[in-house]
């Protein structure tokens, strides 16, 4: 393998809080190790077009508190096909890239994959997606920030519901798994959390209310986007037809889950997986990711992130279970 003096980092799918976090730690552990660092502007979008720009350690000052991604993100239709990755292995060719550390979600690193398969380049991986849905480690970037954001909203939202006896759904993102929900969920209190993996708690719920009939008292119902029985506003109608006596609201949390000020957490997370990928190409590693499990950094072959499943935590389904 060539050896390692000039690498890039770019961010790629949906923004997450501490990706700026990543990408300062990136440039900067690059820096300290004598390498040259481009960032990569817009995703594979930016690589495909050759925009590029040349990374200093003084380029990343001032970012590590701030949501979104100095690089901007895109997520790139072009570099599905074969002759979008050849454009991009072009662009990295011209600018002498020997290596590249992606920071992004599951469709970025099929993404990586198949390049890597394709071009002699080395992809090292950095979990970055408020989903948390990634193979291979207990945290993503941008998560815990996520989380803390839907909790602060969710307490607001309670304050209507007590104070006018309301049934509030709430959906939060997670397109296909449950992790926000679920997490969240149980930091709020609420009374019931539905997600994708677990069937049948629909049906759960409106027994529950059925129960409780007219005594039925203010409560947030914790829906995640991708959940089997639809989206929160319908599944809110379907409740609201069986139980007409009920007042009933829907809110959608929608981006402001994406934004914001990242939490401590995923600031120090980011900054050591950012370190980390840079010490993992020095070591001659290529097409992994960097995870983080039991708080430790882990190795992952970036194939299995994409190709494994990653389940919700059965203790938490379990607490869930007991506490609501
Ligand atoms: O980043 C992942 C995710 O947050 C999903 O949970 C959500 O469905 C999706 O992004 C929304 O993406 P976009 O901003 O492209 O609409």
């Amino acid at each position: 393998m060539e050896e390692i003096k000039r690498i890039a980092v770019l961010t790629s799918g949906g923004d997450a809080p501490g990706m700026n976090a990543a990408i300062r730690a990136v440039t900067r552990a690059g820096v300290y190790n004598k390498l040259e660092v481009y960032g990569i502007k817009r995703g594979f979008q930016g690589m495909i077009e050759g925009d590029f720009i040349k990374l200093e350690s003084r380029s990343v000052s001032g970012i590590i508190q701030n949501g979104g991604t100095i690089l901007q993100t895109a997520r790139c239709k072009d570099f599905r096909e074969t002759e979008g990755r050849k454009k991009a292995y072009v662009q990295l060719k011209k600018f002498d890239i020997h290596a590249v550390i992606i920071i992004g979600g599951d469709g970025s690193f099929t993404g990586a994959t198949i390049m890597s398969k394709e071009y002699d380049i080395p992809f090292i991986g950095i979990p970055g997606t408020i989903d948390n849905d990634l193979y291979g480690t207990d945290y993503t970037i941008g998560y815990d920030t996520a989380l803390n954001t839907v909790v602060s909203a969710v307490d607001k939202i309670r304050d209507t519901a007590s104070s006018h006896n309301r049934l509030f759904f709430v959906e939060v993102m997670g397109k296909e798994a449950g992790f926000v929900a679920l997490r969240s969920g149980i930091a709020c209190g609420a009374e019931a959390i539905l997600i994708p993996e677990v069937k049948g708690q629909l049906k759960k719920l409106s027994e529950s209310l059925a129960r409780r009939g007219k005594q039925q008292k203010s409560s947030i119902i914790m829906v995640a986007e991708g959940d089997d029985e639809g989206r929160a506003i319908e599944i809110a109608a379907k409740i609201q037809k069986e139980f007409p006596v009920f007042d009933i609201r829907t809110t959608i949390l929608g981006h402001i889950q994406r934004g914001g000020t990242p939490s401590a957490f995923d600031r120090v997370t980011a900054s050591r997986m950012g370190v980390a990928a840079v010490e993992a190409l020095l070591d001659d590693q290529k097409s992994i990711m960097i995870g983080l499990v039991n708080n430790e950094i882990v190795h992952v072959p970036l194939n299995k992130t994409v190709k494994l499943h990653k389940d919700v935590n059965r203790e938490l389904l379990e607490i869930a279970d007991i506490l609501i």
